[in-house]
């Protein structure tokens, strides 16, 4: 079924709009299908507009995106809402832009995660409520959700004015929001564990994991203080050395799974292979991309996981930049993917591996 709509609709971390604008339109150009970005700054969200957002949106899919936390298709805005009855515009607008043809598996109701749009929470989950039955009744949400379906986003951007859009299954984040919810747990040394956990789950998928990571696989963590990258390794069953001047937490060192030495990370290096080594050094990030390349490079660990941290103006000049040194400096074949986590800040999180992946 070809794709219906007039632009993409991405959300993103507010104040890194213009690099998701500037991500979209180079990409689109350089696959051939240019268009132009309409957002403005901490909005949360880029509206990308072309000739064909069929061709848009295959040109440019999720996986591939690194300052999306969601694509959808934009199939209709809608301005001036009457607060007494919203649902009966957003039925015709269904009906004028789909003709009936589809049936999503999920609604979603929601809100672009800025501050000046949270507020329209409450109203985002009681008008879910109020039209998920009337979408059952027309036939257009299946009488369960099924989230091997499209999914109809409803985009609050005030209350008397929403975007409707379309989520693909398999080619959009499978987390209203874009935003993965995952919860501090009680022995994590620190809460950046939860940008490791996030980089897991975002950048591998389930069967990935589960052959990326093996009991008894050896890894090392640069900059590892006071631990947290260090613990979610161990507890995906690797032995770990973790490298940094500052201490780590006691318990980590008990279990006697984790090495503690007080190295330098830009120049220690392992007697042997590893199977991982992540990386959370604070440090320029051409810096950075140099000293991973030359890890995969001389073969001293096959899969990585780093950050690079984007404290300067031309954030996504900067990621482009660093990313084409990596590939470069690696000298090999390298499979990569990045994204800006909803637990990063002003960075990106990275992942690499010699080994050969098919994305699923
Ligand atoms: C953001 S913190 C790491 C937090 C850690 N990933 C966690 O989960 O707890 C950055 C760390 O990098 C370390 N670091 C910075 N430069 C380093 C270097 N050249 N060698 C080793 N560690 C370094 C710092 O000491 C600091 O502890």
């Amino acid at each position: 079924m070809s794709i219906p709509g007039d632009a993409l609709l991405c959300y993103c971390r507010p104040g890194f709009e213009p690099e998701l604008a500037g991500e979209l339109s180079e990409r689109a150009a350089l696959a051939g299908h240019p268009g132009y970005a309409r957002t403005e700054r901490n909005s949360g969200y880029v509206e990308f507009l072309g000739a064909d957002a069929g061709a848009l949106t295959r040109a440019l899919p999720f996986q591939s995106l690194i300052f999306a936390r969601q694509k959808l298709v934009r199939i209709a805005e809608l301005r001036g809402l009457d607060p007494k009855d919203r649902i009966t515009p957003i039925l015709r607008t269904l009906v004028i832009t789909l003709s009936n043809a589809y049936t999503f598996g999920e609604l979603w109701v929601e809100h672009p995660d800025s501050d000046e749009a949270k507020p329209l929470a409450g109203l985002a989950r009681s008008f879910g409520n109020a039209l998920r039955p009337v979408l059952r009744k027309g036939g257009w949400l299946t009488g369960v959700d099924d989230p091997r379906r499209s999914r109809l986003h409803v985009v609050f951007l005030a209350g008397d004015h929403v975007l409707l859009a379309i989520g693909e299954a398999g080619d959009s984040a499978p987390w209203p929001l874009g935003i993965p919810r995952l919860r501090m747990h009680a022995d994590a040394p620190s809460r950046s564990a939860l940008k490791l956990e996030e980089a897991l789950m975002v950048l591998l998928s389930e069967k990935e994991r589960e052959r990326l990571f093996r009991e008894g696989m050896r890894g090392a963590d640069l900059g590892a203080s006071p631990g947290g990258w260090s613990w979610v390794l161990m507890r995906q069953g690797l032995r770990v050395i973790s490298i940094d001047n500052g201490p780590l937490q006691e318990k980590l060192l008990e279990s006697g799974r984790v090495e503690h030495l007080r190295e330098d990370g830009f120049h220690w290096q392992p007697r042997t292979p590893l199977d991982w080594m992540v990386c959370d050094m604070v440090e320029q990030p051409r810096r950075v991309a140099e000293r991973m390349a030359t890890w995969l490079r001389e073969g001293w660990c096959r899969h990585t996981i780093f950050n690079l941290k984007l404290p300067m103006k031309k954030r996504w000049d900067e990621t482009r930049l660093c990313l084409d040194l990596f590939e470069k400096q690696a000298e090999k074949t390298v499979q990569l993917r990045a994204r800006q986590l909803y637990h990063d800040r002003e960075e990106i999180t990275v992942f690499a591996t010699t080994t050969s992946l098919s994305r699923p």
